[in-house]
């Protein structure tokens, strides 16, 4: 761990070029731009001892693979390619830091550059290595069909762009088990270097779970950000089995107790009305108009007075 911090910012010890001895450029060895921010190539003159006020006379930097210098100081002059400038503002020759600032980071940007330097007391170059980095978006799952239920095939599509260098996209079901291996990514580089990672998630009918997770990785596997996806609980068609169990169960409860009580309830009412109409028999014939409407009042009076027919102004009219 402690060795790291060093490392980080430490040398790229220089590549002699035949004037040497009193100067070296020494360069931080790793250095991660992100982008479209500004990027410090830096790298500073170091006097040995024996050298005494240092003047610097040319400076050039450029980039591996590129014909034309990013920037040159010769006879007291500066030229710059766009984007490119002296990471010190009032940069003059007696200024040893020399480092290279890249104003607006790109993808095109990563890579090595050299720095030559020479002065009054030897020349000297040194090399340098720019990686480039860019965050990836927060990832967008879709679905095919847009709707998906347990009871049919399906695919799930998650996007992430924007992002450099590769990264990867992986699945994860119920927040834990990890069905990358299910999976298939595609890498698409878009206009300007920067990455678009697309990973689909085929689903089986029967093998459906509630929630899927895609989580996006950068290069070196760090988590970047997730998104979630839930399938509706609620399935639409009937068949399905297994995965239907659960939520039929809780329908055929009630179902079953609301349909014993009416089929109760049918027995009492038939059992009542063979009751009545057995006792209509033996009662007066005169009840047939009103039976339906005082039949209980009947059986009522009837048991506790003896009454007859004559009460029931309605049976006579
Ligand atoms: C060189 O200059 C840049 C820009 O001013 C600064 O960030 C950096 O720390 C300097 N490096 C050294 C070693 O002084
Ligand atoms: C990846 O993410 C980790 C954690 O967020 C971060 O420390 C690391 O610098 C990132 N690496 C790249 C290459 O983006």
């Amino acid at each position: 761990m402690a060795s790291l911090g060093p490392l980080f910012i430490v040398t790229a010890i220089c590549i002699s070029t035949g004037n040497a001895g009193f100067v070296v450029v020494q360069c931080s060895s790793e250095n991660v731009g992100q982008y479209g921010q500004q990027s410090l190539l830096e790298c500073v003159v170091r006097p040995t001892k024996d050298a005494t006020d240092t003047q610097i006379r040319v400076v050039t930097w450029k980039k591996e693979g590129d014909e034309e210098a990013l920037l040159v100081f010769h006879n007291g002059q500066t030229t710059l390619q766009p984007g490119y400038k002296f990471a010190e503002p009032s940069w003059d020759n007696k200024n040893m830091n020399v480092s290279l600032l890249v104003t607006n980071t790109a993808v095109k940007n990563a890579g090595i550059y050299t720095c030559m330097v020479v002065t009054n007391s030897g020349d000297e170059k040194s090399d340098i290595r720019l990686k480039v980095t860019a965050k990836y978006s927060v990832p967008v799952i879709h679905s095919r069909p847009e709707k998906i239920t347990r009871t049919a095939d399906g695919t799930l599509i998650c996007d992430a762009d924007g992002g450099y260098p590769q990264g990867e996209i992986r699945w994860f079901v119920e927040d834990k088990t990890d069905w990358t291996r299910s999976s298939k990514m595609e890498v698409t580089v878009t206009e300007n270097g920067l990455l678009k990672l697309t990973s689909k998630l085929p689903l089986l009918h029967g093998s459906i779970f509630s929630k899927y997770t895609c989580v996006v990785y950068n290069a070196s596997g760090g988590k970047e950000d997730e998104a979630i996806y839930k399938v509706q609980d609620r399935p639409e068609g009937q068949e399905g089995g297994r995965v239907l169990g659960a939520p039929a169960s809780k329908i055929v409860a009630p179902v079953v107790v609301i349909g014993s009580l009416i089929i109760g309830l049918l027995l009492l009412l038939i059992y009542r009305r063979r009751n009545q109409q057995a006792r209509r028999h033996s009662t007066a014939p005169l009840m047939r108009d009103h039976r339906e409407v005082s039949q209980e009042e009947a059986d009522y009076d009837r048991d506790n007075s003896q009454t007859t027919d004559k009460e029931f102004p309605g049976g006579q009219v």
